[in-house]
């Protein structure tokens, strides 16, 4: 029997304040209608569209999206091409828009892997928006394990290894960790994602490919969120 979707827009129960979401699925979604690859990640975009605005619209202040892993650079180079695209175009066209509706933009990972002008573009982005009080962190060539060793050196440069200062040197910083991570595409895993972050984090899996992920299975994952026992290991 189908769940009960909750449409709790008055927000009375329990609310993650930041979701980490694992966008999987655009290839299979556009191999299922023949259509070439990148179709699929630009349906796979405007999901991400309506996901932005389900989360204000369900007082979700923060997501962090796995738009790019540092393996997804061994894809194809006109694969590969058409994501960097579909990127540009939106740090062009669509920013303003972002900027006005309060999204704050946080791009997450090995930047300097991208050519100099999408380099720019992320920059200008990250300033136009940055008084955005809903973050949206985007990881692009982003590994969690790449991530880790990393803010551990800056600590360790620092003269000051402990939970905070790592934490403190996260890409994903000052993002708050994820309490739900959201994964479509039907694989049960976290692919080297948010790895720190996600130590205490409630994952919802789905099968759902990601350009078909629904306003209603969002709900679902909240309402499942909400019913939650969180208990921190106590
Ligand atoms: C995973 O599905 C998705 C990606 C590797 C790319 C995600 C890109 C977008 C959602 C669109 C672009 C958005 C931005 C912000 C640049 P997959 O390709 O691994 O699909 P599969 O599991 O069916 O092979």
């Amino acid at each position: 029997m189908a769940k009960q979707v909750v449409d709790n827009t008055d927000n009375t129960f329990v609310r993650p304040t930041c979701i980490g979401i694992i966008m999987d699925g655009n290839r299979r979604w556009a191999k299922k209608r023949e259509l070439p690859t990148y179709k699929g990640h630009a349906a796979g975009k405007d999901t991400l569209k309506k996901v932005i605005e389900w989360s204000s619209t369900y007082g979700v202040q923060h997501i962090v999206c796995y738009a790019f892993s540092t393996e997804n650079w061994t894809r194809p180079q006109e694969e590969v091409t058409a994501i960097e695209q579909l990127l540009v175009e939106g740090l062009k066209h669509e920013v303003t828009e972002l900027a006005e509706k309060g999204i704050k933009l946080l791009f997450i990972g090995e930047r300097e892997r991208f050519s100099t002008e999408t380099q720019e573009l992320m920059r200008h982005a990250e300033e136009v928006t940055q008084t955005g009080t809903h973050t949206l962190g985007i990881a692009l060539s982003y590994g969690g394990r790449a991530e880790l060793a990393q803010a551990a050196q800056r600590a360790s440069v620092k003269g000051d290894i402990t939970e905070e200062s790592i934490a403190k040197e996260l890409w994903t910083y000052p993002i708050p960790d994820p309490e739900l991570i959201i994964r479509t595409g039907g694989q049960q895993r976290l692919s080297n994602f948010l790895l720190w972050q996600s130590a205490y984090s409630e994952l919802w899996f789905t099968d759902t490919l990601w350009p078909d992920f629904s306003k209603d299975e969002f709900l679902q994952a909240l309402g499942d969120f909400a019913v939650r026992k969180r208990n921190f290991g106590a």
